[in-house]
């Protein structure tokens, strides 16, 4: 059988040399928003991976949507140059696309890093916390900060920085835009029943909690070249009473793809109410509703671990790409085991052959147990 994991997959433009993606992956450790040297290494070594498409971290369109004081930005020039000079070198170790997600964190923004607690930042903090903004003025859960309800004013100017965002990124060099609209954040706070109580025309209905993330999703595609590829992060279910569900991410995709959208990644929950219940693949059949009923390029996401799992979505049709995140830390030559795995040609670089084992004089050796006894 044929791998389908390594055959390539079109996106709006842009070709993906195989249907691996890194998610992206926040690392706290920008400086004003600005990439430092962790992000250097950490997009490097996923570039080595051989990975299809590298998407970095969620980056925030404006000051105040960032997580916390350690996430990168895209609404300035160093922040612009910096990621220019990211891209040039994933580009030069990896034949990858490079993306990047554009994100607000509305009213989960102003937090600790993972490490410090993930908390809300209080008050006396040394870095100080912000006024964070939301659908409605509803904190994520007790202890968070009540954000204020954004107004129309409010939409039109997050609009115009997401816009602004995409036109940095194209300057930058990114192959592809990942818009994030999910796991509880800005877009998705607007889209969610539990999260959005507003009465206008920006609230109620499924159509009207859609707005105002369809009228960012169109302006960035209008920003957007149509030669690189655009996508956006949806939320497959809320995992909550009340709360949106896989018809509503179907719903949702449709739009996306009537505005002219080439991908969704669909993963799920992350409102302070979503009880999720996680195991293996346990998005996938959220992805494979939104492919077969938005037919729409769609990635699978969430404890995706060895080859042969992932082989297996893509075979059975439930995506076209998959998506991982953790098994990426954890060995982030993961393309090149999988190659191995499934019989395909691995995507190493000419400077790393060497390092592959069956080039190594008397590696066969190590492999037999007879050769580990002798050795002990
Ligand atoms: C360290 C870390 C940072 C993450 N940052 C982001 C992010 O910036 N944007 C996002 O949409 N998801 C983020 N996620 C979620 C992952 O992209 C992914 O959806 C999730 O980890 C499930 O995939 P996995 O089981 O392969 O890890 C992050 C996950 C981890 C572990």
């Amino acid at each position: 059988m044929t791998s389908l994991l390594f055959k390539p997959l079109q996106l709006g433009g842009a070709t993906a040399p195989n249907r691996i993606a890194v998610a992206p992956m926040c690392q706290y450790s920008a400086i004003d928003g600005v990439p430092q040297p962790w992000h250097r290494q950490h997009l490097g070594a996923l570039s080595v991976s051989g990975a299809g498409v590298i998407v970095a971290e969620a980056t925030a369109v404006v000051p105040e949507g960032r997580i916390t004081h350690g996430c990168t930005g895209l609404w300035n020039d160093m922040q612009e140059r910096v990621f220019a000079d990211l891209v040039r070198d994933m580009k030069a170790v990896g034949p990858g696309l490079a993306g990047i997600q554009l994100a607000h964190a509305g009213r989960k923004a102003s937090s600790q890093r993972p490490w410090e607690g993930g908390a809300p930042i209080p008050a006396d903090a040394v870095e100080k916390p912000w006024q964070t903004v939301s659908a409605s003025a509803l904190a994520h859960g007790p202890g968070w900060h009540t954000p204020a309800e954004l107004d129309a004013g409010g939409i039109r100017a997050l609009r115009d920085a997401f816009v602004a965002s995409t036109r940095r990124a194209e300057r930058a060099g990114f192959d592809l835009v990942e818009l994030h609209s999910a796991h509880g954040y800005l877009l998705h706070q607007f889209f969610s029943p539990l999260s959005n109580k507003r009465t206008d025309a920006y609230g109620g209905t499924l159509e009207k909690r859609m707005r105002a993330p369809l009228e960012i999703a169109e302006a960035v595609r209008a920003a957007w070249p149509r030669a690189r590829a655009l996508g956006a992060r949806i939320s497959g279910s809320d995992w909550a009473e009340g709360g949106a569900g896989p018809e509503d991410a179907v719903v949702y995709a449709r739009e996306l793809k009537r505005l002219g959208y080439d991908f969704v990644c669909v993963s799920s929950g992350a409102l302070a109410e979503s009880k999720i219940k996680v195991g293996p693949g346990y998005q996938v059949p959220f992805a494979a509703k939104v492919k077969r009923e938005a037919g729409i390029a769609t990635r699978a996401v969430g404890l995706i671990v060895t080859p042969h799992q992932a082989e297996a979505v893509l075979q059975a049709g439930d995506a076209d790409q998959i998506a991982l995140a953790r098994a990426f830390i954890d060995d982030p030559r993961w393309p090149w085991r999988a190659a191995e795995a499934l019989g395909a040609t691995a995507p190493v670089p000419p400077q790393c052959l060497r390092g592959r084992p069956n080039t190594w004089p008397g590696a066969a050796m190590l492999k037999a147990p007879a050769a580990d006894k002798a050795a002990e």
